[in-house]
């Protein structure tokens, strides 16, 4: 049996006089799920977050929780817990007191909420730290206690708006294995907003990556790394190397198209009827040549090196080739390749298997 949604976004849309700030939005979301809404700024995340949360009223569409009608319902009836970007703790209450604010509006009883409080203080970590004040935490630790704030009454779902973007990077990255722990122990649905790719990729279960107001794409973080349904989703998640085509054709089980002097080949898709088809690769898929390498099975174009970045373990590649207007490709290779040593203005040749190349509108 198909498990119901727990929670349903049906075409969801917010506007702000003319501005169109979310456009038709559709997403189940799935119980314990760890979601991660993932786009550029102003793309209509957290105005997307705070119509699940209830704070934001939509202009279009309908909230269904386990099948029931929410959308008019408001915030403080849904069992949602929130955690902002910035902190937002009371700072003249300890910490054991902000995080039993919830469970005392709730009027749950004295000892239940000791408890509970207790437990979810041990749960992110700070068990040690009940009867400081906000102010004598570090960010991290901050960020915590608005956590475990935010999970001690058990609400269904856990809102999360870039809870770690004021964080440095060891701090954040620290954060991020605890926040996956914290998932898998306690098992509530997470909706989790990011602008930073790294961390949609580690973190989620799905990740719906959002674009100008509308959903680009919403899948595991492999597919959506491995097949982007767009060019959008292929350039934002990751690096892509991208080549125009044109006189598109069907050859035995492959699309096949004209790029510059090359034909390249890749496994058919919706695109194939596109009016400006793109062939696209991932670099860490391409292998560089010094000589003519073998075609078969593999696309091979011909390039000029013209940039050289050093990044340590690797070698960072920029790479022009013959067709007009195409931007450089860019390809990492092993600080100690052969083509790390390549003066610029070097003739090379770029191969990589059919069966990688993506065929995007
Ligand atoms: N109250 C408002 N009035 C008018 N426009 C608004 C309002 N709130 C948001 N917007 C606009 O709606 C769009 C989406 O905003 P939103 O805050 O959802 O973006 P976001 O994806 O969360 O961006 P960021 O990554 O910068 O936080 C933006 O263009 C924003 O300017
Ligand atoms: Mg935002």
């Amino acid at each position: 049996m198909v498990q119901q949604p727990q929670l349903r976004a049906i075409e969801i849309g917010k506007s702000y006089g003319s501005f169109c700030a979310l456009d038709s939005v559709s997403i189940d979301i799935q119980q314990g799920e760890f979601l991660t809404l993932l786009g550029p700024s102003g793309s209509g995340k957290t105005t997307f977050l705070m119509i699940l949360a209830g704070f934001q009223n939509p202009s279009h569409g309908r909230l269904e929780e386990q099948g029931q009608d929410i959308t008019r319902r408001p915030a403080e009836q849904r069992n949602f817990g929130m955690v902002f970007q910035g902190y937002a703790l009371f700072p003249h209450m300890s910490i054991e007191d902000n995080v039993a604010f919830p469970l005392k509006i709730r009027g749950v009883k004295t000892e239940e909420r000791n408890r509970r409080v207790r437990h979810m203080l041990d749960v992110v970590g700070l068990g040690e730290h009940r009867g400081k004040r906000p102010s004598e935490l570090s960010g991290g630790q901050q960020q915590r206690v608005a956590i475990a704030r935010a999970l001690v009454f058990e609400p269904d779902m856990l809102l999360l708006d870039e809870p770690l973007s004021a964080l440095d990077k060891n701090l954040r990255e620290q954060l991020q294995a605890e926040l996956q722990r914290i998932h898998r122990q306690i098992g509530t649905t997470f909706v989790f907003v990011t602008h930073d790719q790294n961390e949609a990729l580690a973190l989620s279960t799905r990740i719906a990556i959002f674009n100008r107001g509308q959903l680009a794409q919403i899948d595991t973080p492999h597919t959506i790394y491995n097949q982007p349904s767009n060019r959008f989703v292929a350039e934002f998640l990751g690096k892509m190397n991208l080549f125009p085509l044109s006189q598109m054709s069907r050859s035995g089980t492959h699309a096949c198209g004209r790029y510059g002097e090359a034909e390249l080949r890749a496994e058919p898709s919706l695109a194939l009827d596109a009016s400006a088809p793109l062939l696209a690769v991932r670099p860490e898929h391409m292998q560089l040549h010094t000589s003519v390498p073998s075609a078969e099975g593999h696309n091979v174009v011909q390039a000029v090196l013209t940039a050289k970045t050093y990044q340590g373990s690797c070698t960072e590649l920029g790479l022009s080739t013959s067709a007009d207007g195409t931007p450089p490709m860019s390809l990492a290779v092993h600080a100690d390749h052969l083509a790390a040593r390549l003066e610029h203005g070097a003739h090379v040749w770029l191969s990589w298997p059919i069966e990688k190349s993506l065929l995007l509108a």
